[in-house]
């Protein structure tokens, strides 16, 4: 089955074909980074326009590079939530006309759902993971543990109270003066430096084992870098990814084991992060869990992971009419 899927839901316009969930055909990102890169953050008028002119070059490109003319499409599939509404409704209502021009069944996907999905991409040669197995979804806007017991079946075990740790991670590398989005700078920058440095509080929720709170540890972070002078960059950076890591990491494996998962899997943005990555490795070796890892071509956001997920959807009967809206925020279960 070959789904031709969509994605619009923050700062980058992407179309893939996907075939049997797992086999990428073609995918094409317009990222908007540089556009929002002057304000320091995505600005959602501004990701709105852009996914507008983006979409329609990207849908003839997508289906150029898998080889295939429009009538060789068997479904159409959609971010619809959760995300910037005015980004999502861009990418939902091409959707709906391409679905409608098509005579196509047309999938709803769930952005959390999907990046999880981005673990069933792989070579032909290997098998992918499947569920039952624990997610540690970590992404701008999201930090969930969830329990993936089916392909559309999801349990939030844990989840961030408040700032998601790609908010924290990307705050910080904004008030050092690394380029947006920051992640990624902190990650490179922090490479061979001192992760004992400097001290930052567990992003811990009483009583609540699973859930974390990232707010206080970005304040703690930010108020560092006002207030010292001499602050060495370079250990600031791995001390604060190793302080996140540390936390996420050990918490996804405590999971894993109290809710009975021999696997765990990163999701989201944030998994391309070495620092998780490396002790997503150390901790679940210790716990002798299975891991797996989202490669580094998927962690972000990206249209084959919507593909992937599309698939299994339609499987489960979830498709949409033309009275699909978007939603800014929906639960992934
Ligand atoms: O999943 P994603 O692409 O978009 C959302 O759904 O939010 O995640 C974006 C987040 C941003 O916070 C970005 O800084 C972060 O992922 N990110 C990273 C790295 N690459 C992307 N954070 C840390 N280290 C990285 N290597
Ligand atoms: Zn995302």
């Amino acid at each position: 089955m070959r789904i031709l899927a969509i994605e619009s839901s923050c700062d980058e316009t992407a179309v893939a074909v996907v075939a049997d969930g797992r086999y990428v055909l073609s995918s094409c990102v317009a990222s908007q980074i540089d556009a929002h890169a002057v304000y320091g953050g995505v600005v959602p008028e501004i990701a709105s326009r852009m996914h507008v002119e983006a979409i329609s070059p990207l849908y003839h490109q997508a289906l150029a590079e898998a080889g295939m003319h429009p009538t060789d499409i068997d479904a159409v599939a959609v971010t619809y939530a959760p995300g910037l509404i005015g980004a999502l409704l861009v990418g939902v209502n091409f959707a709906k006309g391409l679905a409608m021009a098509l005579c196509k069944p047309l999938i709803p996907v769930h952005h959390i759902r999907a990046h999880i999905a981005a673990n069933y991409l792989s070579a032909e040669e290997s098998e992918p993971v499947r569920p039952p197995f624990l997610a540690l979804v970590v992404s701008g806007g999201h930090t969930q543990i969830i329990g993936v017991d089916g392909y559309t079946t999801f349990r939030i075990l844990g989840r961030s109270r408040d700032d998601a740790v790609g908010e924290c991670l990307d705050k910080s590398a904004r008030k050092l003066g690394l380029p947006y989005p920051g992640g990624v700078h902190l990650d490179r920058l922090g490479q061979g430096g001192n992760p004992s440095a400097y001290r930052f509080p567990r992003p811990k929720v009483e009583n609540a084992p699973y859930d974390f709170s990232f707010s206080g540890l970005k304040t703690v972070a930010v108020n560092l870098i006002h207030n010292n002078k001499d602050l060495n960059q370079k250990d600031f950076a791995a001390s604060l990814q190793a302080a996140c890591a540390d936390y996420l990491a050990g918490h996804a494996v405590q999971a894993a084991h109290d809710f009975g998962y021999d696997t765990v899997a990163l999701a989201g943005g944030v998994s391309a992060n070495c620092f998780l990555r490396q002790k997503m490795e150390q901790c679940s070796n210790l716990a002798g869990l299975h891991l797996v890892l989202p490669p580094f071509a998927w962690c972000g956001d990206n249209a084959a992971m919507i593909g992937a997920q599309a698939y299994y959807e339609y499987q489960a009967g979830h498709t949409a009419g033309l009275s699909l809206n978007a939603q800014a925020s929906h639960s992934a279960e």
